[in-house]
């Protein structure tokens, strides 16, 4: 099994002392070489200076405390770009080349020789990316290829999923899964799950929960936790941040973690659980309705509604709840 990559926090001092030539292992290399690089996949860098890079090449940057891989466009001026995007702003310091990628099991070398085919490909992908209507075009695909279709496919490609309660060892792979599609900011995920979800079963209040492939990667995400996290007034335990990766819907996992939250939820002595839902999400409210979330009193409905509007919230909302019976 390969070796996993240092923590992100350890990861900048070992590459400031890392020898030229030698080579590790790096995750959290931003998304600009998407799609050849996602969130989530690891690059093996062979540590070098800017002499050793050249045109083509992808090159470990960093900026601040920040790393991303970039394809190097010159080296004097030193210049970068994303795969599909413009140049870079000026400055960042390169750390080394990629001479790999690797996304779960599969590892993809990147030799010397690829520059050619990596220059051309940056090339002709940025001047495709930047007209509004390949963007469009590529949305349409997307999501005909995630509908209903493809389900056998993706099963395939996604594997065996896990649905469990998270702990605070799995604050990586969230944070991987909320650079994806979460709106939620990484500092507040990681203060909820070190001070309330990921603590021992006596402790914990409110709880997040995942499903996991084999290799460890987030594909659902959703907690449980009252609104006071985020200053609202309104009382008791709710769903929020229900969100299943667009190559993992329709199998179920939406239902898996709201299940596993009502089930820590009556662990933790509730009386009943609550989700807010944007009246025209579908597929929410099958998800919620399914598992026996019915209507809240309309006052409750009434008084989220204008806690939200006053939050800066647009959509009118459905308050669902589900009552637990002894
Ligand atoms: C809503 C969401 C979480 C559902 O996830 P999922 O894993 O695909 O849902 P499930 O496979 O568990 O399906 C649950 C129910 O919803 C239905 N459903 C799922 N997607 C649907 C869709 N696009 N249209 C209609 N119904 C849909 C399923 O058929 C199932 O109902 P059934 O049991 O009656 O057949 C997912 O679409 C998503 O992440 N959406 C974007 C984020 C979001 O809107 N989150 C909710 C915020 S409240």
């Amino acid at each position: 099994m390969a070796r996993q990559p240092p923590a992100a926090d350890a990861l900048l001092d070992l590459l400031d002392t890392l020898p030229h030539g030698h080579r590790l292992w790096v995750r959290g290399a931003g998304r600009s070489l998407y799609p050849l690089l996602r969130s989530g996949d690891a690059v093996r860098v062979q540590r070098c200076g800017m002499e050793s890079l050249a045109p083509g090449d992808v090159a470990l940057v960093r900026r601040g405390r920040q790393l991303t891989a970039h394809v190097v466009c010159s080296t004097e001026p030193w210049t970068t770009a994303s795969l599909l995007g413009n140049l870079d702003p000026p400055g960042g310091e390169p750390l080394g080349r990629v001479v790999a990628v690797r996304r779960g099991r599969v590892v993809l070398p990147l030799p010397r020789p690829s520059r050619p085919a990596l220059w051309l490909a940056h090339r002709g992908l940025s001047a495709i990316w930047a007209r509004p209507r390949a963007r469009v075009v590529y949305r349409h695909v997307r999501d005909f290829f995630f509908s209903g279709w493809s389900l056998p496919l993706r099963r395939l490609f996604v594997g065996t999923l896990s649905v469990r309660l998270l702990r605070e060892e799995d604050l990586d792979a969230l944070l991987v899964f909320a650079g994806e599609g979460l709106v939620v900011s990484a500092s507040f995920l990681r203060r909820q799950l070190r001070e309330r979800w990921g603590l021992r079963p006596e402790e914990r209040a409110g709880a997040a929960v995942g499903a996991f492939d084999d290799s460890g990667r987030l594909h659902g995400f959703a907690w449980v936790d009252d609104y006071r996290q985020e200053g609202l007034a309104l009382e008791g335990l709710w769903v929020r941040s229900l969100v299943v990766a667009p190559r993992a819907r329709r199998m179920g996992v939406a239902s898996g973690l709201v299940r596993c939250l009502l089930d820590e939820a009556r662990r933790q002595g509730a009386d009943r659980v609550r989700a807010d839902i944007d009246e025209d999400n579908t597929a929410s409210l099958r998800t919620f309705r399914g598992l026996g979330f019915r209507p809240a009193p309309p006052s409750l409905t009434q008084r989220t509604n204008q806690e939200w509007d006053a939050a800066g919230g647009s959509k009118r909302l459905v308050v669902l709840e589900r009552v637990f019976e002894d």
